[in-house]
């Protein structure tokens, strides 16, 4: 008895690295997989099928079920007919993992608004395109008396949550995936639907393009482990996915080797109060607020940054 048999799963970006390991994985619990790729470059130029069908090969290889599909997750009907081909071809959906990115690396002086207008569109629109029809999908089963089971598992990364110089457009689309991911669980919550993130690693063309010292490699070609397996995130989409992980929803996973934690979302800090000489509320005066914030000068999300300030 597999952890996904009888599920219906679409990856999207499943043609390399992260997403690959994530079909293949959902495959191999007995998921059916819809295996989206628009095969571009890591810079989001081009197609080519070969990279979806290369993973639905592997897959039912395997003895597993997929098909393959080929739509860009950012335009708006393309993502529609990824949903559709899971109805389409299997009877329904009831996972779907967003997976499909590309990268466009600059200091924000020297980004392009074209980059920045592209990452943007490929990760933030492109996962709230293929929420969008799959939660009409849901809350149109929900409505009709079959309430669903059903997962989203978004990707987000440390350079949204913590910060990467260089990734301003990446890091910003991490991030507002990270929250709608929040939203979208307090959303869905009343039609069956959990939706959580996992933050992923692992060498893959996309590391490779910044890094020419590493072997990039398809994660069913690692025969031991390898910290830097890109297929190693994969088990948590696979539970994520699966009914066993009810009721989380609303929560970032972090996978990476054989480091599993949960991030810890912002939250409200220590909070100070303004008042008058006789302890009623009063509002703040600016020149009062430094010393009282002064601690939290130095302090930072990133404690390299903190570190260099210190200096
Ligand atoms: N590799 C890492 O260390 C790492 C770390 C954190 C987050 N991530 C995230 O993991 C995900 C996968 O990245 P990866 O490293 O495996 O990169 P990758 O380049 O190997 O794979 C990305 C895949 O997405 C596909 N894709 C790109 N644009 C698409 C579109 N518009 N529609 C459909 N498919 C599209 C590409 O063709 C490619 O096959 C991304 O969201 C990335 O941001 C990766």
């Amino acid at each position: 008895m597999g952890l996904l048999d009888g599920k219906v799963a679409i990856v999207t970006g499943a043609g390399n690295g992260v997403g690959r390991g994530e079909a293949v994985e959902l495959a191999g619990h007995g998921a059916k997989v819809v295996v989206n790729d628009l095969g571009g470059s890591v810079t989001g130029e081009g197609a080519d099928k070969q990279a979806a069908d290369e993973v639905v090969d592997v897959i039912t290889s395997r003895g597993g079920e997929a098909v393959a599909n080929y739509d860009d997750v950012s335009d708006f009907n393309g993502a529609k007919n990824i949903i559709d081909t899971a109805i389409e071809s299997f009877g329904k959906l009831d996972v779907l993992v967003n997976n499909a990115g590309i990268l466009r690396d600059k200091m924000i002086f020297t980004m392009a608004e074209e980059d920045f207008d592209s990452v943007i569109r490929v990760h933030l629109k492109g996962t709230w395109n293929t929420m969008h029809h799959a939660s009409v999908y849901w809350r149109n089963e929900s409505k009709a008396g079959n309430q669903p089971s059903a997962a989203i598992v978004n990707t987000v990364s440390s350079a949204g949550l913590q910060g990467q110089a260089s990734q301003s457009n990446y890091g910003a689309a991490k991030a507002g995936i990270a929250s709608m991911t929040i939203i979208a669980s307090l959303e869905l919550g009343r039609y069956g639907v959990r939706a959580n993130c996992i933050g992923p690693g692992g060498f893959t063309r996309m590391v490779g393009q910044a890094r020419a010292d590493i072997t990039v490699k398809n994660p069913e070609d690692y025969t031991e482990f390898d910290p830097m397996n890109p297929g190693n995130s994969a088990p948590a989409v696979a539970w994520l996915a699966s009914d066993d992980s009810k009721p989380t929803t609303g929560q970032v996973l972090r996978l990476i080797g054989n480091n599993l934690c949960v991030y810890q979302p912002w939250e409200m800090g220590e909070q100070f109060l303004a008042t008058d000489q006789d302890g009623n509320p009063a509002r703040w005066n600016a020149a009062d607020i430094g010393p009282i914030l002064n601690k939290y000068h130095f302090r930072s999300i990133n404690p390299g940054i903190a570190a260099q300030q210190r200096q």
